[in-house]
């Protein structure tokens, strides 16, 4: 991220905020040392090699998902889409979705979430200063309490399109806590207009399987799904074209690699339009 320093003493081990517990990993905190981030304890590290040693990827899936997150991003700004709402927004690191939409569209507004303490932490210090971006600690698995937050209610006009962002972070939800039931709840507060943008670990791959395993062993949660348990999640909405994909596939800016990079076939993307 742009102002690592900032970030440092944030982490030092020293100045870490007693809400972050560094004794057990995060999932934001793993996927920032996946991402070769510097907001990050040991004991992520630890589940950071083990999930690139299932995935045999060496990081490169977190990478090129961060990419399909960027061009859904531009996309739908790019459709005039001014409002986003990113949930399991993960830690601030390269061209996060406020600078991309706001690189599209000055005006944009956009609203992290995430139920990592250190995500709120590292945002606000980065925030600094934006009155259109906001970062709030609250899950995911509670639509009706997140969306009534004055922090998400008062900010965001949910009468107008908004671009609602599930990236990689579903498949961190277990079929018992309902994750369609989730995701349907959250479109059911979309306006006509708007997008649902997802990535989602799939079942076809078995190195996405064999990382669902270190998941689910060393954070206690993670499933890989289907592709159609991925694509019900859109029920209700229409597919952009090309559809659900795998990650370097969906709206490519140029040709993809032939054969193509590790990690390409982790986690399938899509984005769906409301009305
Ligand atoms: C793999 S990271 C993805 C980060 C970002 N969306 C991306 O794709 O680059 C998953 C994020 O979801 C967050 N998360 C997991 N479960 C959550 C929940 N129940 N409520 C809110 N955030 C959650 C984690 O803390 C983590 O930051």
């Amino acid at each position: 991220m742009a102002d690592g320093d900032m970030t440092r003493a944030r982490l030092d081990p020293g100045h870490v905020p007693p809400d972050i517990d560094t004794t057990v990993p995060s999932v934001a905190r793993v996927y920032d040392a996946i991402l070769g981030g510097k907001d990050n304890f040991a004991v992520d590290r630890v589940v950071a090699e083990a999930a690139m040693r299932a995935m045999s990827d060496g990081g490169n899936g977190a990478r090129l998902n961060r990419a399909a997150l960027g061009r859904a991003v531009r996309f739908m700004a790019g459709r005039g889409v001014t409002q986003f709402l990113d949930l399991g927004s993960g830690l601030p690191t390269v061209q996060n979705t406020h600078e991309i939409a706001q690189g599209v569209n000055p005006g944009a507004r956009v609203v992290y979430v995430d139920n990592d303490p250190s995500v709120s932490a590292h945002g606000q210090g980065l925030l600094t200063g934006d009155d259109s971006t906001v970062v709030v600690q609250a899950d995911v698995r509670s639509p009706g309490e997140l969306l009534a937050l004055p922090a998400i209610a008062g900010f965001l006009d949910f009468s107008q399109p908004i671009g609602l962002i599930l990236n990689a972070v579903i498949h961190h939800l277990n079929d018992d806590e309902d994750p369609h039931g989730i995701v349907a709840r959250y479109q059911e507060a979309l306006a006509p207009g708007s997008y649902l943008q997802l990535t989602h670990f799939c079942d076809e791959s078995p190195e996405a399987r064999a990382n669902s395993e270190v998941l689910t062993r060393s954070l206690g949660r993670g499933q890989v799904r289907s592709r159609a348990e991925i694509a019900s999640f859109f029920d209700g909405l229409s597919l952009v074209p090309p559809g659900l994909v795998f990650l370097p596939w969906w709206r490519p800016v140029g040709p993809v690699d032939s054969p193509p990079p590790p990690g390409s076939m982790l986690m399938l993307a899509g984005v769906g339009k409301k009305g």
